[in-house]
């Protein structure tokens, strides 16, 4: 095997798919780092976004809590954020209905190629990585849509229309989360919202089956997002992020309707470190499949991400190297995520910080 292209070997392979009654050896997790069945649960700071547009006044309030928000969890959720419940919900089940499939259509997808715009997987890398994940996932570019949309499984036959509204209105979102945050950054609402307008959309939809043993495998390591931001839609909780408060992982509750956002390393290097791309992981369960659908949002593929001059000054010089999504492409091609490195810290002047 080449490493880029899979061959029939690995094919319909997985552990997750086939619902084997035990976790094979290649999932398990060192018992160190290993997951509660009954984890604490975390208050997460909820932004209403109907807010943002109620007068002056009420706008300072709200990114004053997005403030709040991006620097003690690098981590929020929002509710009022103008998506309808129906578009939430087909999105997901056309979600669900892709990995339904038989692993044969599924497999047309499949790739380890990292740059490659639409692919499909069972694990970070399939075959590749020492420790395998639970999940299962669908990646693909999103934006442009007209670009892309062709590319993307047209099995089931509403997946592209669906996914395609749901894909567009968040695209909307994204850019009124951004405004929200460099706004709160000091910098002002537009400081990077043409780049981002013109940027990336990379769509992860995940899916975690119902594990035998879930107290001894993971769905997704922990990680921060390579985005400039995340916003995750979730079918059930499952998703959990590290408490910088008290060093723990705690677990983030559902709350129908309402979408959480994960600050991602390239706003962390845009704010000198301010914020910080929270670190997050995803936990299993014996009963159900869990679905998420995550949309990364950064600059243009080979655009640069540096601090803002406005963030540095003689007591706080930069903290960061620029770098574009592309670096980060390269950096997944040639690491293995399991093993703890990460893509931020590759990025900091000094590591120790
Ligand atoms: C991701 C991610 C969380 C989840 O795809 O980067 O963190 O709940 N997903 O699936
Ligand atoms: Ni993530």
């Amino acid at each position: 095997m080449d490493g880029k292209s899979l061959s029939s070997f690995s094919m319909g392979k997985s552990a997750q798919e086939k619902g084997l009654p035990y976790v094979p050896e290649c999932y398990v997790i060192p018992t160190s780092q290993r997951a509660s069945l009954t984890p604490d649960v975390v208050t997460v700071p909820t932004i209403d976004f109907g807010r943002l547009k109620k007068g002056p006044d009420e706008r300072a309030l709200v990114i004053g809590d997005v403030r709040t928000a991006c620097r003690q969890l690098g981590f929020f959720q929002i509710e009022n954020h103008g998506i309808r419940q129906t578009v939430l919900d087909e999105a997901l089940s056309s979600a669900t209905e892709f990995f339904k499939l038989p692993v044969s259509e599924k497999a047309k997808f499949m790739s380890n190629d990292v740059h490659g715009p639409v692919r499909y997987g069972t694990s970070l890398k399939d075959g590749l990585d020492k420790i395998q994940f639970w999940r299962v996932f669908l990646k693909h570019y999103a934006h442009p849509l007209a670009d892309w949309i062709k590319y993307w499984p047209n099995n089931p036959c509403n997946y592209r229309e669906t996914m395609g509204k749901y894909c567009s209105e968040v695209k909307k979102l994204s850019m009124e989360i951004t405004e929200a945050i460099t706004e709160s950054l000091g910098i002002g609402p537009t400081y990077i919202s043409k780049k981002m307008e013109d940027g990336m959309q990379v769509i992860t939809v995940n899916c975690y089956p119902p594990c035998p043993n879930p107290e001894i495998a993971l769905g997704l390591p922990p990680h921060s997002d390579y985005s400039c931001l995340t916003i995750l839609l979730q079918s059930s909780p499952g998703l959990e992020i590290m408490h910088t408060g008290d060093n723990k992982w705690k677990q983030v509750p559902q709350l129908h309707g309402a979408l959480q956002v994960h600050v991602g390393d390239h706003f962390e290097v845009l704010s000198n470190g301010l914020y910080k791309s929270g670190v997050h992981r995803v936990t299993l369960n014996s009963d159900r499949t869990r679905i998420s659908i995550a949309s990364l949002h950064s600059l243009g593929l080979e655009e640069k991400m540096g601090t803002a001059n406005e963030l540095e000054s003689e007591e706080n010089p930069g903290r960061y190297k620029e770098s574009s999504f592309k670096d980060f492409l390269n950096f997944l091609d040639n690491n293995d995520l399991a093993e703890g490195k990460t893509f931020i810290n590759t990025l900091k002047v000094d590591e120790n910080k």
